[in-house]
């Protein structure tokens, strides 16, 4: 039976589920005057999403514009956000590939290189690109609440057609990665030997956490078990595919917990840099 304008809930001025076009009246959406009947806090989740992106947001472009306190000379460690180094403007040590790019220019952040990237491969992420359309671009906000645009083209047109770039940068994040996990292990190499402590820690669970974010993205487990026709005949493949889709299942946490182990680790190198603490050290 089809619900007609009796059945109305309170606060509705008319329901009907007769189909109309046009604004956020969409086809299938009933007409009701109010934003939503919902009387939750359904704007909480958008709105505490849009604090914290802003937060990590506004710290990352402030600390890659900075160009200092990114490396700690005496213990090797280099913040991801610095990483890789390529110029003979970097900090003497902390050059681990070479300083192909000569001098840097002076108004351009050494993050420059890789940075963009970084950022593009997690907002075309497709965890984030639902966190956003909801808290920034409001499409919609949350469920049951009308948005305000008032016309839908999902991601079928420019600019939002750029988001099947993803696979792409998924790639490039890959390439970073390893140069990070590079990074990680020669900090175990200090000027004066062999030698650990608290950064250290601090750089290899985040080296860990961002692989666990890049291997469960989906365009990952589409690279390894997409377009098989037969999974027994790829069984190193199907076992691949088995173990990315159980992360995959945890893409969301990853998504989040990488944000905060990478502004940590940076902020601890930051401190430890500037001298305004000391490496805590447990050998060498
Ligand atoms: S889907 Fe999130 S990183 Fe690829």
């Amino acid at each position: 039976m089809p619900r007609t304008r009796a059945s109305a809930p309170p606060g509705a001025t008319e329901v009907s589920n007769v189909p109309f076009s046009g604004g956020v009246h969409a086809p299938g959406r009933a007409r009701i005057a109010a934003r939503t009947l919902r009387e939750d806090r359904w704007w909480l989740q958008p709105f505490v999403t849009f604090v914290c992106f802003s937060a990590w947001l506004l710290y990352g472009l402030v600390r890659a514009s900075l160009q200092r306190d990114y490396f700690v000379a005496d213990y090797g460690y280099l913040t991801p956000f610095y990483s890789p180094c390529l110029s003979t403007s970097c900090v003497p040590g902390s050059t681990h590939f070479g300083t192909p790019f000569g001098e840097w220019p002076a108004l351009i952040p050494f993050a420059a290189l890789t940075l963009p990237f970084l950022l593009l491969f997690r907002l075309t992420c497709y965890y984030y690109r639902g966190a956003y359309y909801r808290s920034v671009w409001q499409a919609p906000t949350a469920c049951a609440v009308a948005e305000p645009h008032a016309t839908y083209t999902g991601e079928t047109r420019l600019p939002l057609i750029i988001q099947n770039t993803h696979r792409y940068f998924f790639y490039i994040a890959g390439i970073i990665s390893v140069i990070n996990t590079y990074d990680a292990i020669v900090a175990f190499q200090s000027p004066s030997g062999f030698g650990f402590g608290l950064g250290n820690v601090i750089l290899v669970v985040n080296v860990v956490m961002l692989w666990v974010y890049t291997l469960s993205c989906h365009s990952c487990r589409h690279v390894v078990g997409g377009r098989l026709k037969h999974f027994s005949k790829h069984p190193i493949r199907y076992w691949m595919w088995g173990q990315i889709s159980k992360l995959n299942t945890r893409h969301k946490l990853y998504a989040w917990v990488t944000l905060g182990t990478l502004m940590l680790t940076d902020f601890y190198i930051m401190l430890v840099a500037s001298g305004t603490i000391n490496d805590l050290r447990f050998i060498g």
